[in-house]
């Protein structure tokens, strides 16, 4: 049975007859097995829940089952089928949603599950090797550290975003047509990645931004490992952070899986994190005035952003933690394998037993929208209540990792993203330079679906909005208009 994957071709992912995949059950390939309490018993749960993963549309599956049980705190087990080994096989995924459990299988269990490895080889990210891990996470920190490297390249940073405000004027042919602001934040992001996060040259930039976006788009796949080897040899040339990780680097393997890495996770997390965020502001119009004021604030006390006075923007700060709770980038959060028994709370709300090599998926959809956990979680709102650990706080750059055990959106230590310093600083420049002379509103389609629980987010590896005019996969159409700060 040939069985379609993420990187099948499209019309092949829509049209394939997912319903045949239920002939794997109870054969040789079929590892799975009924866990009380944890298991569900739904006609069809191994295709359904299958199509939805490649469909791009897991979360709200997962949540679907959530309701049925009526409890949005279960852990569920689902028969997850995979190739991770070469040929198919259906195993039991523990989709953990209960918050007593999230972070502590996640500190407890360091080791991946294989879900990355045909793509990222033993990158960081996809290793499931604890010993290697930690060898590539020591070795990477130091690029990543706010003081040490972040302050180091923010003038190349800052640099870019200047640059943003001309860009949307070209992208809207001054004024006169709707911008897809998912793809002008994807672009910014991938060049704030080779420019200032890896040092490379503005020529290497124009050539390859927009050709490798194609490739985790699905389009021209073919050019991801000519891509692989030129950004290689470009670190060779480059002294940014992020090039000098590969200077040294013996294991041409390794190096591949990271430089796709870094490639694809960052500017796509990123890059949708300002779109959604974009997309909430034009919703809720009483917001984004707050923060444009905050903005036009920053800007009468600054000509230029400065490093040290980021913190001194408190709203944006908030937007960027609410857009990073309703729409995680990562909305699939992370996938780990149990190293030793242990165990997780069951739909009796006792301890179920799991055993050593179980798989685990901290899932950060479920929690984030959890209405046992937030009031009122589907509304995106800056101003609620965020617990302390929860949000960066108003004294500089922390290099902490914003999390509690209803909130992850970069997942949980030791094994927690690398660059969100990197990300949430670019975030603001960004920010800061999008709105200094500018306002923006949706386009009149976009509007027409904002409460069309059609549009809910595409869940493919990161999750992205869904284009509503069918150009591409992703979209997000707005109107650029000229504004002139009132202070
Ligand atoms: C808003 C932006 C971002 C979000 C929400 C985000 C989220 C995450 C999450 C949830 C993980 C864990 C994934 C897993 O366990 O499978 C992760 C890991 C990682 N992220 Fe990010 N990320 C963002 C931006 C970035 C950027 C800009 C970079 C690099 C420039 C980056 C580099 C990494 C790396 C290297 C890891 C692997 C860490 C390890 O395994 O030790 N991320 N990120």
């Amino acid at each position: 049975m040939e069985i379609p994957g993420f990187f099948s071709e499209k019309e092949k992912i829509l049209t394939y007859d997912y319903h045949q995949i239920e002939e794997l059950l109870h054969t040789e390939y079929d590892e799975s097995y009924w866990i009380e309490n944890l298991s569900i018993d739904k006609p069809n749960l191994v295709s359904k829940y299958f199509q939805s993963i490649l469909l791009g549309y897991n979360h709200l599956y997962i949540s679907s089952l959530l309701n049925d049980l009526n409890n949005p705190s279960a852990n569920l087990c689902l028969p997850l089928l995979h190739e991770w080994d070469g040929s198919p096989k259906i195993s039991n995924l523990i989709i953990i949603s209960h918050p007593d459990d999230a972070e502590r299988i996640c500190k407890m269990h360091i080791k991946k599950t294989p879900v990355f490895k045909e793509l990222l080889n033993t990158s960081i990210i996809s290793t499931t090797d604890n010993k290697d891990w930690k060898e590539q996470r020591h070795s990477m920190t130091n690029a990543f550290l706010p003081y040490y490297s972040l302050e180091e390249i923010f003038p190349e940073s800052l640099k870019r975003a200047k640059h943003c405000s001309d860009l949307l004027v070209h992208m809207s042919e001054k004024y006169s047509k709707p911008v897809n602001m998912s793809e002008f934040f994807l672009n910014e992001t991938q060049a704030q990645l080779q420019k200032a996060l890896f040092g490379f040259s503005d020529e290497f930039e124009e050539k390859t931004n927009k050709r490798i976006r194609n490739v985790f788009a699905g389009i021209e796949t073919e050019y991801l490992s000519e891509f692989s080897e030129l950004a290689l040899k470009e670190t060779m040339k480059s002294n940014g952070p992020a090039s000098k990780l590969f200077h040294e680097s013996k294991d041409i393997e390794k190096s591949i899986g990271n430089i796709i890495l870094f490639a694809f996770a960052g500017h796509d997390t990123t890059g949708h994190t300002l779109t959604w965020l974009l997309y909430e502001l034009c919703k809720h119009p009483k917001y984004k005035e707050k923060l444009i004021q905050e903005i036009d604030h920053y800007w009468l006390n600054y000509e230029e952003p400065t490093y040290d006075s980021f913190y001194e923007l408190p709203f944006m700060t908030k937007c960027i933690v609410e857009t990073l709770r309703m729409w995680p980038a990562l909305a699939n959060g992370t996938y780990r394998e149990l190293e030793k028994d242990d165990y997780v709370i069951g739909h009796n709300n006792e301890k179920v037993e799991l055993k050593k090599g179980t798989y685990c998926q901290i899932i950060n959809w479920t929690r984030h929208r959890n209405p046992e956990l937030w009031d009122d979680p589907d509304t995106f709102n800056p101003e609620r209540e965020f617990e302390d650990s929860e949000i960066w706080h108003e004294e500089g750059f922390g290099g902490y990792n914003i999390s509690s055990d209803r909130f992850s959106p970069f997942t949980y230590g030791p094994r927690n993203c690398l660059g969100k310093n990197f990300s949430h600083m670019e975030m603001r420049l960004i920010l800061l330079y999008i709105f200094k002379n500018h306002d923006f509103e949706f386009e009149e389609k976009q509007r027409l679906t904002i409460n069309d629980p059609k549009y809910q987010g595409v869940n493919t590896f990161t999750m992205g909005p869904a284009d509503v005019h069918g150009e591409g996969l992703l979209g997000m159409y707005v109107y650029l208009h000229q504004r002139k700060s009132k202070l």
